[in-house]
């Protein structure tokens, strides 16, 4: 057995295992696989654009070691961000929904990060909203650098560059669908472009949040008012430049409780302990997998961990206060 040994935490990031989903595979009739993203050192696949971003960043002479850091998080771009920040020696403040896990957010406060929790309930045109105070406090605090990464296209190009890659050496060229979720949008369209470039008849499926406004906008060019939903790490309420819709070939919508029991499907059928947004690819994955009538080769996404849920996801009274089982 050969280790490698020139490895520092940095290098750990990417390089995931793709395996195949037996269970769900003989489930669909269809292959299924699933690139385990929670293996990175962060827990998701959140510490590719992290690193790749602030790396990015560095070349263009935009931050420096010593400088600070600001970005909204669901929680996994703040993880990845931290550790990358830790290595390097930035300082990161991070702007997160104060309805976000409560495991996510001590993780990071253990990291060292300065957390600061914004009311989920106020509109996205409001200063103070998720969406806006990072982007003022950077414009108001001269050296603060705003990684914006629902914006910035150094996030796709992070998964152009090593998600996709990866995934088209590990299915040996044999793939038919890629199915993620839309946060971002950097997964799906990231690592669908670089799949498409290597082989046109790769479709590339898109999962969307009810509540939120991507499915509307791909499906009829409308903008529906956003509605809140519990899924973390999926959907917008505005469209964002990452989120390059016109590249998916499909989208497919996904309500909180089918996400919901396709995480737990995870579990029960392949032992997977993921996220909610996990979930909704398997959704993704079932859906799609019902329509198509030739047998084919199906790539989903494992986009974190499930340890990062259990108050969430794998909690009783969270599930029954919001009517999930
Ligand atoms: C748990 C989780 N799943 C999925 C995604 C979506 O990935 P992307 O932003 O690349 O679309 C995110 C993004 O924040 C996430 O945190």
């Amino acid at each position: 057995m050969t280790f490698n040994s020139n490895l520092n935490l940095l290098k750990a990031i990417g390089r995931t295992p793709c395996v195949k989903l037996e269970n769900i595979s003989k489930l669909t009739g269809h292959e299924v696989w699933a690139k385990l993203e929670f293996m990175n050192p962060g827990g998701s696949i959140k510490d590719r654009i992290a690193m790749y971003m602030i790396e990015k960043a560095e070349r263009e002479g935009k931050i420096k070691p010593g400088d600070t850091i600001i970005e909204n998080s669901s929680g996994n771009t703040a993880m990845g961000l931290a550790i990358v920040c830790r290595q390097k020696g930035y300082k990161l403040k991070i702007v997160i929904r104060d309805t976000t896990s409560k495991e996510k957010i001590k993780m990071l406060e253990i990291m060292g990060v300065d957390v600061i929790k914004v009311n989920a309930a106020l509109p996205p045109e409001h200063p103070d909203s998720y969406n806006n105070f990072a982007e003022k406090y950077a414009a108001e605090n001269p050296g603060v650098f705003y990684i914006d990464q629902h914006n910035n296209l150094d996030n796709n190009e992070a998964h152009y560059m090593s998600t996709g890659p990866e995934i088209w050496q590990q299915m040996n060229g044999r793939i038919d669908y890629f199915v993620a979720g839309v946060g971002t949008g950097g997964t799906c369209t990231g690592a669908g472009r670089y799949l498409k470039e290597q082989d046109p008849g790769i479709a590339v499926i898109g999962v969307d949040p009810v509540g939120s406004i991507f499915y509307d906008y791909f499906k009829q060019k409308k903008l529906v008012k956003p509605s809140r939903y519990l899924i973390e790490g999926l959907g917008d309420e505005f469209l964002i430049k990452t989120a390059q819709l016109e590249m998916l070939d499909d989208m497919i919508q996904v309500t909180d409780k089918q996400a919901i029991e396709h995480t737990f499907l995870l579990v029960a059928q392949e032992g997977i302990l993921s996220g909610g947004s996990s979930g909704a690819n398997i959704y993704g994955v079932v859906t799609l997998a019902k329509k198509i009538r030739k047998p084919s080769v199906i790539c989903t996404v494992i986009c974190d961990s499930g340890y990062k849920y259990l108050s969430t996801v794998y909690n009783d009274d969270w599930l029954t206060a919001n009517n999930l089982i």
